[in-house]
C-alpha cells in the first residue's frame, strides 16, 4: 500500500503547528512567563525553542521521512537490535498514555465550552464547580462527543482528515486569538497586564525556572512523543524540512506570546491589584477555576449574554487547539498499528479507541469518585491518583528520556551523514552550512546531556521527593 502523504509543505506545517499549539501555549506559557521574569522568560524560552528544540524537531522529522515509518518501525529498521526496538516501543506507548490524560483535559474544556454556550457560565464561576463537574455523570456525554470527533478526523486519514482539520481549525484559531486579544485590550487596566507580562526581570531566571521552561518548550513543540516522526513520515521528499520546522516552531512561539497578551490583560482588568503569587501554578487551575470568574465579571459591562459569548469564544479557541493536539498524539499508535500489523485505519482506530476509552474512564474516576483510583499509591511523600501516575510517569519522566534517546539514536546509530543526507533533500543549501554543523554538534553533545540531567532530576524529585539541582 502506498503511504499516505500531506498534500504540501504547508499542509504539514499546519498539521504540525496544530499539534504544537495546545493548552501549553495558550495557558501554561502565559502564566509561567508572567511569574518568572516576563520578557526575560520570553527571550530565554525563544532561545530554547530555536537552539535546543529545533534540532530535535529536525531529527524527528528526518527520521520519519527517511524510514517512512512510525516510531517503532523507524527504531526497529535502523536500530537493528532489541534495545533500540524497546526504545521504539517506548515512543509509541508514551504518546498513547499522554493521549489518555490529554483526552481527559480536552473533555473538560469541551464541557466548559458546552456549558458556556448553554448559558451556565454563572455555575462555572462558582467556588466548587470544577470539582463537581469533573465528577459528574454529564462528563461522560462530553467524553463521547470528543472521542467521536477525534476519531472521525483520524478516520479521514492524513490528507482528508488530519490535514483538512488543521487547514480549517488553525486559521480559525489564529483569527479568534487575535480577536480576543483586541477585545481584552479595550478593557480597563489591560495595560497593567501587558506590563506584567513584558517587563523583563532577569534575576527571576533561576535554575528551577530554566528547567521548567525547557520542559515546557519541549512539551509545547510536541517533541519526544513520536508525533513528528509519524507526521514526518508523511512529508514529501522535495519539501524543505528545515524551513517547515522553523515555521512550526515560530508559529507555536507566536501563539504563546499572543496568549500572554490575552490572559494577563484579562486577569488585570478583573483585579488590578492582583499579586502574581495568587495566580495558580497550574494551567488547569487557571482555565477551569480562575478564568470563568473573569468571564462572569464581564457581565457588568456587556451583560450576561455578552459575558457568556466571550467565554464560549475562548473555550472554543482552546478546544480547537486541544483537538488538533489530541489528533496528532493518537495518530502515533494508530499509524504504528497500521504499519506493524497491516490492519486498516478503521480497525486500528477501533481497537485503540476502545483501550483509550477504558483508560480515560479510569482517569476520570480517579478524582475522588473511586477511592482506590484516587489514592492509588504514594511516592515522593505524596498520595497520587491514577491520573497523577500517568502524568508523572509519561509526561514528566519518560518525555525527557525519549528525547535523550532520540538524539543519541540519530547521531550515533543512524549516523550524522545519513541524517544530513535526508535533510538535504529538498534543501540543497543545508550541506556545509553553519546550521548543519550546529545541529549535528548539539544533538550529539549538549542537548542529550541537558535532557539527561532533567531526566535524573525529575526521577529524584517526583519519586524520591529530593530535588538534586536546587
Ligand atoms: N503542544 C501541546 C500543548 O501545548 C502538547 C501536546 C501535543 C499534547 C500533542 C498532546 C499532544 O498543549
Amino acid at each position: 500500500m502506498k503511504r499516505e502523504q500531506f498534500s504540501s509543505s504547508l499542509g504539514f506545517v499546519l498539521a504540525a503547528a496544530g499539534s504544537a499549539v495546545g493548552i501549553g501555549n495558550l495557558v501554561a506559557f502565559p502564566v509561567m512567563a508572567s511569574k518568572n521574569g516576563g520578557a526575560a522568560f520570553l527571550i530565554m524560552y525563544a532561545f530554547f525553542v530555536f537552539f535546543i528544540c529545533l534540532p530535535v524537531m529536525l531529527a524527528e522529522m528526518s527520521l520519519g521521512r527517511h524510514t517512512r515509518q512510525n516510531p517503532l518501525g523507524a527504531y526497529t529498521e535502523i536500530g537493528q537490535n532489541r534495545a533500540w526496538r524497546s526504545v521504539g516501543w517506548l515512543s509509541v506507548i508514551t504518546p498513547f498514555m499522554i493521549g489518555v490524560f490529554y483526552l481527559v483535559i480536552t473533555v473538560w474544556i469541551f464541557g466548559y465550552l458546552a456549558k458556556s454556550v448553554m448559558g451556565q457560565l454563572n455555575e462555572l464561576a462558582g467556588p466548587d464547580s470544577f470539582g463537581s463537574f469533573i465528577n459528574s455523570n454529564e462528563l461522560f456525554i462530553y467524553m463521547a462527543v470528543v472521542i467521536g470527533l477525534t476519531f472521525a478526523i483520524l478516520q479521514g486519514g492524513v490528507k482528508q482528515g488530519i490535514e483538512k482539520a488543521a487547514r480549517v481549525l488553525m486559521p480559525m484559531l489564529f483569527v479568534m486569538l487575535i480577536a480576543l486579544v483586541i477585545y481584552v485590550f479595550t478593557l480597563d487596566n489591560a495595560m497593567l497586564g501587558v506590563k506584567f507580562f513584558l517587563i523583563p526581570e532577569f534575576d527571576k531566571l533561576t535554575g528551577k525556572v530554566l528547567n521548567g521552561a525547557l520542559a515546557q518548550a519541549f512539551f509545547s513543540l510536541s517533541l519526544a512523543m513520536g508525533i513528528l516522526i509519524t507526521y514526518g513520515s508523511y512529508i514529501q521528499k522535495n519539501n524543505n524540512i528545515v524551513q517547515a520546522g522553523k515555521m512550526v516552531a515560530g508559529l507555536s512561539l507566536l501563539v504563546a506570546a499572543c496568549s500572554g497578551l490575552l490572559i494577563l490583560p484579562a486577569v488585570f482588568s478583573f483585579n488590578p491589584d492582583i499579586q502574581l503569587s495568587e495566580l495558580s501554578e497550574s494551567s488547569i487551575g487557571m482555565i477551569f477555576m480562575f478564568l470563568p470568574k473573569i468571564f462572569l465579571a464581564l457581565q457588568a459591562d456587556i451583560g450576561y449574554f455578552g459575558a457568556s459569548f466571550i467565554a464560549s469564544f475562548f473555550f472554543l479557541l482552546v478546544f480547537f487547539a486541544a483537538l488538533t493536539s489530541l489528533v496528532s498524539i493518537i495518530e502515533v499508535p494508530v499509524c504504528s498499528l497500521m504499519d506493524g500489523k497491516g490492519v486498516s485505519r478503521r480497525t486500528a482506530l477501533f481497537s485503540l479507541g476502545l483501550a483509550m476509552i477504558v483508560l480515560a474512564v479510569i482517569c476520570a474516576l480517579s478524582f475522588g469518585r473511586v477511592e482506590a483510583l484516587s489514592e492509588l499509591l504514594s511516592y515522593g511523600g505524596k498520595t497520587k491518583s491514577f491520573f497523577d501516575l500517568v502524568y508523572d510517569i509519561f509526561y514528566e519522566t519518560i518525555l525527557p528520556l525519549n528525547g535523550l534517546l532520540l538524539c543519541l539514536f540519530v547521531i550515533y546509530r543512524w549516523k550524522k551523514h545519513n541524517f544530513d543526507a535526508e535533510i538535504s533533500q529538498g534543501n540543497s543549501s543545508f550541506a556545509g552550512s553553519l546550521l548543519q554543523k550546529y545541529v549535528n554538534f548539539s544533538l550529539g553533545t549538549f542537548i542529550p546531556f541537558i535532557l539527561a540531567i532533567i531526566f535524573v532530576n525529575t526521577v529524584s524529585t517526583i519519586f524520591f521527593g529530593r530535588n538534586l539541582l536546587f
